[in-house]
């Protein structure tokens, strides 16, 4: 395909410099340019020159001015469209981050909040779409970039284009089979917004599996809620009914499908987290209670021990007091006998002073007898 890239930069070189493929489709190979006027990068998609030619430039721009027309924040914007050289081209934004194609090939399955948000903006994208009469025809993970934080539908206009190319010309191969609803497949002419609700169904099943949708209708929906356990019920509801094989079974609307579905389920989701921050709550709750227990018992048989070493403290120093007193005792006993000794001298003394004094009186008497 390098000649095609120096086919286009040869016939755009005054208004963009072409630098690098960045991908290829089924119908298409975008380029990475240099945009000379407004001085930015852009994303160039070229029709492969079969189709180009088949669909002719006319039929193109007319089916492209369709794609202008939409303008929503989930919607990749156009910048520009054209015929040159033979090619015919159209230049939107250049969206660095990965694809949901490529972010699927790195995580294969997603979590699952973020598969339904991504399928409630491309839905809120999609409806806005249908009610302004365009049906996407193509959506599929490589149309679903990413940007601000939210997904941007592309390549709005551009697969209505390429199935008039291939009316005008039945040599002129098919795009990818895998995300087109039955009656797409059966190549209806008229399509309306339940079939991409078809495609978006499976892009979300393959959001949540990680599994390329494959299988019929029904065995889709058992094999998602084998693939993956913690998919809420009402998702599996909603694709089921989103991928009903009948458009009249389906959701009549991208909206209501995410009214009824997807948005239910968001507020199961974030009434499950509740439930379970709330357990958690609760058993931090008696978790605590638990430690308090525990602390107070701690504390409790810690003061026992104090008690204990203080009644064995009280019990030693009273044994202590206790020897002293018998100390004492004994000194007071000793002290005791010493005054009984002192006193029963004393008491002899005043014994030998009453005798001496008898004597004395004796002695006086016979002084006082010799003397008369
Ligand atoms: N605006 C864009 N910015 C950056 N890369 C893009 C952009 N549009 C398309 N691509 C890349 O180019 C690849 C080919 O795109 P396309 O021709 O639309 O085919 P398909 O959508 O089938 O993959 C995409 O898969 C994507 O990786
Ligand atoms: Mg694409």
């Amino acid at each position: 395909m390098a000649e095609l890239q120096e086919r286009l930069a040869r016939a755009l070189t005054k208004r963009y410099a072409v630098k690098a493929e960045l991908g290829r489709g089924g119908m298409s190979v975008v380029f990475l340019a240099w945009d000379r006027k407004h001085e930015c990068d852009v994303a160039l998609k070229v029709l492969r020159p079969d189709l180009a030619s088949a669909l002719g430039p006319d039929r193109f721009l007319q089916e492209i001015k369709t794609a202008a027309r939409l303008k929503h924040p989930y919607i990749l914007k156009l910048y520009d469209s054209g015929e040159a050289g033979g090619l015919l081209y159209y230049v939107m934004p250049y969206v660095e981050t990965e694809s949901l194609r490529q972010r699927l090939e790195r995580e294969h399955q997603l979590p699952i909040a973020d598969a339904l948000r991504i399928a409630r903006e491309v839905g809120e994208a999609l409806d806005y779409a249908h009610r302004e009469r365009v049906v996407h025809r193509d959506i599929k993970p490589e149309n679903i970039l990413f940007e601000g934080g939210h997904a941007v539908v592309s390549d709005f206009g551009i697969a209505l284009a390429a199935a008039n190319a291939r009316q005008t010309d039945s040599g002129v191969a098919l795009g990818t089979l895998e995300y087109m609803s039955p009656e797409q497949s059966a190549a209806k002419r008229e399509l309306d917004g339940r079939s991409d609700i078809y495609s978006l169904g499976l892009v979300l099943y393959e959001m949540l599996t990680g599994e390329p949708p494959r299988l019929s209708v029904d065995g889709t929906v058992k094999t998602l809620e084998r693939l993956r356990h913690d998919v809420p019920p009402g998702v599996g509801q909603v694709l089921r009914r989103a991928l009903a094989t009948d458009p009249e079974d389906r959701f009549a609307t991208a909206r209501t499908q995410a009214r009824d579905g997807l948005e239910h389920d968001v507020q199961k989701a974030r009434d499950d987290i509740q439930a379970t921050a709330e357990k958690l709550r609760s058993e931090s709750t008696t978790a605590s209670d638990q430690a308090n227990a525990w602390a107070e018992g701690i504390q409790r048989s810690w003061s026992d021990h104090v008690t204990e070493a203080r009644r064995r403290m009280d019990a030693r120093k009273a044994r202590h007091d206790a020897k002293i007193a018998q100390h004492y005792a004994e000194d007071a006993e000793e002290y005791a006998e010493f005054s009984i000794n002192l006193a029963y001298s004393a008491v002899e003394e005043s014994e030998y002073a009453a005798l001496e004094a008898i004597l004395a009186r004796q002695d006086a008497d016979a002084a006082t007898a010799a003397a008369s």
